[in-house]
């Protein structure tokens, strides 16, 4: 079981801090080879040629850890989860069927790489939006996503949890049904991996695509991405020197290599071996091995639960443990609350969150603790409407 990590990082203890899903912290470890790797540069022959490649392979051995993948070689270095995306829509062929689908009000990075595609190869967008209900909205929500896919559709493509509500999709119900139709399935686990295990050996997604800097807790600016099989033989979005066999072998760089390194090595960025970046990414992963997603998902899930019950009795409606994640869910007040106030309390007694959609996005991680959960129950209790002011 875990305990609370703060100490491991420098968040200022006069704010609650309940925004992973906007931008994680720095871990005090990430902070410092961040900044080794500012200073390395400023002696540039501390660079040696070995740095270009090997913590780049380290970075990926850890990912690929971290998502139970045993091909550290299927993992690429992006610069951005748009990036990532850019890969697979450049690979994608309709092959005469007809249908994208996407959950609605998705993150437009994963939008908009899929309403390019679908004007070039006359494919239609089937977005399945969040069904209107007061109950059992992620669970009906899954069952129409299941429905719609059927033999017409190229590709699904959706995250683990809704990036504004927290709504979790059932992936490898999911993985099934597109398997059945020989439909592509590709995951955005932007706004999970780190926090809610994901096990491509269980789940045998066919891309998943991640920008580093919020479960992560990598910088911003980079990004990992698992590529399966589906795009080994691929074309990758830009042509760069460091993704083609052999370019280690410094010296004839100019013999220019017609083939690329295996499996997804082609999909990397260029500059991929930045090594201010690599080296924070490093070390985020190897806290993140070590704590586990499953034990970061428990921990949210035991500091929040208490302050979930009394405000759901307060009227708030919160989806069902199940049916979301413990890292990041959406809270809808109801009409015992007005959202201006709200606003102006959580300002007040500096509880940062975001408001995305009708959802109130609360997304904590191992440096909360349940005291802040109930700093966030009394923003609620005041500002109820009726409430005593005694
Ligand atoms: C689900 C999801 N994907 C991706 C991103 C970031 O996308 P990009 O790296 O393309 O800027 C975000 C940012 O909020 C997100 O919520």
């Amino acid at each position: 079981m875990l305990t609370c990590q703060k100490d491991k990082f420098s968040l200022d203890p006069n704010f609650i801090y309940l925004n992973c899903a906007y931008m994680s912290p720095n871990l005090k470890t990430v902070e410092a080879a961040g900044i080794a790797g500012i200073k390395k540069k400023s002696q540039p022959y501390l660079i040696r040629e070995e740095d270009f490649f090997n913590p780049v392979k380290e970075v990926k051995k850890r990912f690929a850890q971290l998502i139970n993948s045993p091909e550290a070689e299927r993992i690429a270095i992006i610069p951005a989860a748009s990036y990532g995306l850019a890969n697979v829509a450049k690979n994608i062929k309709s092959k005469g069927k007809k249908n994208i689908i996407i959950p609605g009000e998705q993150f437009p990075s994963n939008y908009y790489a899929w309403e390019q595609i679908a004007k070039e190869q006359d494919l239609q967008i089937k977005i399945i939006s969040r069904p209107n209900l007061e109950k059992n909205v992620s669970k009906i929500w899954n069952e129409q996503i299941l429905d719609a896919i059927d033999e017409h559709t190229l590709l699904v493509a959706m995250s683990h949890v809704h990036w504004a509500d927290g709504s979790l999709f059932n992936l490898k119900n999911i993985r099934a049904k597109t398997t059945k139709h020989d439909a592509l399935l590709v995951i955005d686990g932007t706004q999970s991996v780190g926090a809610l295990p994901l096990d491509v050996q269980e789940v045998p997604v066919d891309a998943l695509i991640c920008a580093s800097y919020k479960y992560l807790m990598g910088p911003y600016g980079f990004g990992l991405a698992y590529y399966g099989p589906a795009f080994d033989d691929g074309k990758p979005i830009e042509d760069n020197w460091i993704n083609r066999k052999h370019s280690d072998d410094f010296q004839n760089l100019v013999n220019y290599q017609p083939l690329y390194q295996g499996f997804a090595n082609r999909y990397s960025v260029g500059e991929q071996s930045n090594f201010i970046f690599i080296k924070m990414m490093y070390e985020a992963l190897g806290q993140l091995l070590e704590w586990t997603p499953q034990a970061v998902q428990n921990y949210c899930s035991g500091i929040s639960e208490s302050a979930i019950a009394s405000l759901r009795e307060l009227g708030c409606t919160i989806e069902d443990q199940a049916y979301r994640g413990s890292h990041l869910f959406g809270l809808r007040p109801g009409h015992n609350f007005d959202m201006e106030a709200l606003k102006k309390q959580f300002e007040e007694e500096r509880v940062l969150l975001s408001l995305r959609g009708d959802a109130i996005r609360i997304a904590p991680n191992v440096y909360n603790e349940e005291a802040d959960f109930m700093r966030l129950l009394d923003c609620f209790r005041k500002v109820k409407k009726g409430a005593s002011i005694y």
